[in-house]
């Protein structure tokens, strides 16, 4: 599928319109995962869980490369109205702590998980700390997709 460049914006190249895509489509899936875990369908929430790692580990690091390639996301803002101002750099230090927060909640929650549960997954003694650290990850990972957004927009859009 090819999408034109800039369909959600006017600068933006099409690779950073698939991140803020994926990073929003995200939260309906992670909604979906864990209404599924809370119905006993485990090995659904386990495959979702690891595709959704795998997905974004490839998106996010294309994205990565990208903005490092274009001198990092203070450099390819630089033509917004709002560059340099506190809406704009407040947006772009909360959704990078919130991005670091999560991947490492995330990768380190997904090794464990693996290793810990049996396969098919089922609840075991491990259940209730991944439940708490499966909460927080989540939680952090919808924000991170939010806060993308007003950084696409302040960032790339106006
Ligand atoms: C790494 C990303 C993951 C996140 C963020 C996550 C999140 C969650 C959450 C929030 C719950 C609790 C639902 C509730 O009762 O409110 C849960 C339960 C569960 N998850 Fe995950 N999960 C992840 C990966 C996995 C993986 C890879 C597996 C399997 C290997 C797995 C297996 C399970 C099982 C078996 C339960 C039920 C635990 C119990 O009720 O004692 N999860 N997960």
């Amino acid at each position: 599928m090819t999408l034109p460049a800039g369909f959600l914006g006017t600068r933006a190249d099409v690779l950073l319109d698939l991140v803020i895509v994926s990073l929003v489509v995200v939260v309906p899936v992670l909604a979906f995962s864990w209404h599924q875990v809370r119905r006993g369908r485990y090995a659904l929430h386990r495959r979702l869980q690891l595709t959704l790692l795998a997905v974004l580990a490839v998106a996010v690091g294309a994205f990565e490369l990208n903005m490092r390639m274009l001198g990092g996301i203070f450099a390819a803002t630089r033509a917004s109205r709002y560059a340099g101002t506190a809406t704009l750099d407040s947006w772009i230090w909360l959704h990078t702590a919130l991005a670091i927060a999560t991947t490492l909640v995330w990768v380190v929650l997904a090794w464990v998980s693996v290793r810990r549960f049996p396969r098919p997954p089922a609840p075991n003694a491990f259940g209730a700390r991944h439940r708490a650290w499966g909460r927080l990850g989540m939680i952090l990972m919808a924000l991170t997709g939010l806060t993308s957004l007003p950084v696409y927009v302040y960032g790339f859009a106006l």
